[in-house]
């Protein structure tokens, strides 16, 4: 097994346009750990769609170096924002059976891979469903259920929960975060600052170049005091989740919390904790 981590060193990727070269990804450095969460954010056109893409393998890039330690053995996936965009099939089972076809699988190993995946996401009862009466997220269910079915170990979810409503979106997440927790590298592009509380890094881009990487908490928190606008997720222009502006407000209240919480349930915990 190969257990060396998926770095990269200064990966560029340009496009040349009408204006001349245009340089999409600057000299990326980064390293992903065999079932690591990497969260990656920005603002719109910072090239998070570009840098999911050359980690799920399917852009080449123009300059720098690319060493797949663990991800060269490992099977690779990529959810989209548009969940159309990967199903192949007209009934689940038929979107499945293809995705695993593709990769050679038959028989029982097929039948079985099958049923583990539709159990997974929660969609045995619309296994003969027709794929076109899903809703959007129960076909996002089903594009990580052909994930699962692949039997990746690592997972690119671009933007997978975006066009979902919050009852999918969190269905959505609570599947990604079991997959995490049985061993599957994630990456998880996202404009939900309230989608970061489970990732293990994050990384923020801005114009292509990485303006932040590290633990969540101090992406939120620009110091123990949490003084508003000094974040590196204000500073990149990204609003901060609700449980963290309120901690702001109680902050500027003169309200004290002994921890700096990351989800309202975190910060409803230790305000029951004060108020006891
Ligand atoms: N094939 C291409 N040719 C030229 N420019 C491109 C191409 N693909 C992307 N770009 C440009 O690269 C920049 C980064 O795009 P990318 O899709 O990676 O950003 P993003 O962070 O995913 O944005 P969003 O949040 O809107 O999804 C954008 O300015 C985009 O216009
Ligand atoms: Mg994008």
């Amino acid at each position: 097994m190969n257990l060396r981590d998926y770095e990269w060193e200064r990966v560029s990727v340009a496009y040349s346009t009408v204006d001349g070269i245009r340089l999409i990804l600057d000299q990326i450095d980064l390293v992903l750990r065999r079932g690591e969460w990497l969260a990656l954010v920005g603002r719109n056109g910072s090239g998070k769609s570009t840098l999911a893409k050359v980690a799920a393998g399917l852009l080449p890039i123009s300059a720098g170096r690319i060493e797949l330690g663990w991800v060269e053995q490992a099977t690779v996936r990529m959810v989209l924002q548009n969940p159309e965009a990967q199903l192949i099939g007209e009934t689940v089972e038929e979107d499945l059976t293809f995705t695993l076809e593709i990769i050679g699988l038959t028989g029982a190993e097929l039948e079985r891979r099958l049923g583990v995946a539709l159990q997974a996401v929660g969609l045995e009862r619309l296994r003969y469903a027709a794929v076109a009466e899903l809703s959007g997220g129960q076909k996002q269910l089903l594009a990580i259920a052909g994930c699962i079915a692949s039997e990746a170990q690592l997972i690119v979810f671009d933007e997978a929960t975006s066009m979902l409503d919050p009852l999918a979106r969190e269905r959505l997440l609570e599947t990604a975060s079991q997959l995490h927790a049985s061993g599957v590298a994630i990456v998880w592009v996202t404009h939900e600052m309230e989608e970061l509380a489970g990732a293990d890094r994050v990384i923020a881009l801005d114009q292509g170049r990485v303006e932040y990487e590290g633990n969540v908490r101090r992406f939120f928190y620009a110091d123990a005091t949490g003084r508003r606008g000094e974040s590196a997720c204000e500073r990149l222009g990204l609003a901060l989740p609700f449980a963290i502006e309120a901690v702001a407000e109680l902050g500027a209240q003169g309200v004290e919390l002994p921890e700096q919480p990351l989800t309202g349930a975190e910060l409803l915990a230790q305000l029951e904790v004060m108020l006891r």
